[in-house]
């Protein structure tokens, strides 16, 4: 973690800022302020390139690039964190972990061989933040993209048939192959992705304790860790991987019942609201919690677990062979250097 030197300007790095929710979050925070430098980080290179353009033309805010990052690759990753080191970039104030998939029609694996849905939701970004965080310049802000479907007990989850988070733990998460489960493909998919946003929750608030007790993040100088739920968002690209009446539905058909439902919100809504937790002075030193729309609430009692949350980061350090000077002994040495 390094001290603001001057106002150079401050880079936020979204991930999946090429579509959806992570675009309206870009667009909001880069016609916010000309200062804001935006990283679009994304495995898209044609579609992001003209997102990028797009982004240019409707906020007037030159300062947005694109970098390459497939989460669903270890390599990628690294080359990721490589390159931001590599760059020009003002200081790095803000991460916003939004890229998501859902997978419900097979089981696929990420380059390293991770089951998906837990390899780009969760390790992907746990990984990107571990190699970020000595990049960091306090105050700077971190989101944690989740979604209520983590939620066991919330109505609209029974109604529209998704199943809860099954955490046992990450190895079985990362290598499902191991466990025995009968379900349909349909079930075990959603279960996939709503124990991902689990996943992301457990995350945010361990990298918000380890932060804290270390000493790398005091009031005086904050690193916060947040978690966001947006809602439910029809029309976006999340369910790609629906069969094509459910596509039809998704992409037609819920946007328009979607205006009389209280969770459901448009991505410009909640991609505003995205910013706003980024951006707001309010938000400055709240850390560890978790918001719908801008409402700071409690998420799933199981999100609360610290042995699952150790488990979690553990095991997930020795599923992508992070070393010790990648991450928090990497913040030691730029501490004492820029001290
Ligand atoms: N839509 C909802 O109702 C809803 C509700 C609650 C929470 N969320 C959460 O909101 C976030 C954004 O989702 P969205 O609804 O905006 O969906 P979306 O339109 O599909 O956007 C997802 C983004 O993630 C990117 N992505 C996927 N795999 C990636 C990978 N391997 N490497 C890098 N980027 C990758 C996609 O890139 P490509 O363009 O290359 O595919 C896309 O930019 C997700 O975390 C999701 O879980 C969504």
């Amino acid at each position: 973690m390094k001290v603001q030197p001057s106002k150079l300007g401050k880079t936020v790095i979204i991930t999946g800022g090429n579509r959806g929710l992570g675009y309206e979050c870009a667009k909001a925070i880069a016609a916010f302020d000309q200062d804001w430098h935006v990283i679009i980080a994304s495995r898209n290179h044609k579609q992001a390139t003209l997102s990028v353009k797009q982004l240019v033309a409707q906020t007037g805010n030159r300062s947005i690039e694109l970098i390459e990052l497939d989460l669903a690759s270890l390599a990628s990753i690294r080359a990721f964190a490589k390159d931001f080191a590599a760059s020009n970039c003002p200081p790095l104030h803000a991460i916003v972990c939004n890229a998501g998939i859902q997978i419900v029609t097979r089981t696929t694996y990420t380059k390293d061989g991770f089951e998906s849905t837990f390899g780009v939701n969760h390790l992907g970004h746990f990984l990107l933040v571990n190699l970020l965080l000595q990049h960091l310049v306090s105050p700077s802000r971190i989101i944690f993209v989740s979604s209520g479907t983590h939620l066991p007990n919330e109505k609209l989850n029974h109604l529209i048939n998704i199943p809860s988070p099954k955490y046992c733990n990450a190895r079985l998460l990362a290598f499902p192959e191991s466990a025995c489960i009968e379900e349909d493909i349909l079930t075990i998919g959603l279960r996939r992705y709503t124990t991902s946003k689990l996943c992301n929750i457990l995350c945010a608030y361990e990298l918000a304790h380890r932060l804290q007790s270390q000493g790398y993040s005091t009031q005086q100088q904050p690193i916060t860790v947040n978690v966001f739920d947006p809602g439910l968002m029809p029309g976006t690209g999340i369910a790609r991987d629906y069969n094509s009446i459910q596509r039809f539905a998704w992409n037609f058909l819920l946007p328009g019942i979607c205006l009389f439902v209280p969770y459901a919100n448009s991505t410009n809504k909640s991609g505003k609201n995205l910013a706003r937790l980024i951006l707001a002075p309010e938000f400055a030193t709240v850390t560890g919690k978790y918001f719908v729309d801008l409402q700071q609430v409690r998420s799933s009692k199981e999100s609360y677990d610290r042995k699952k949350a150790a488990e979690l980061w553990q095991t997930s350090a020795q599923l992508v062979n992070l070393a010790p000077d990648e991450t928090f002994d990497g913040i030691k040495e730029n501490f004492a250097v820029h001290i």
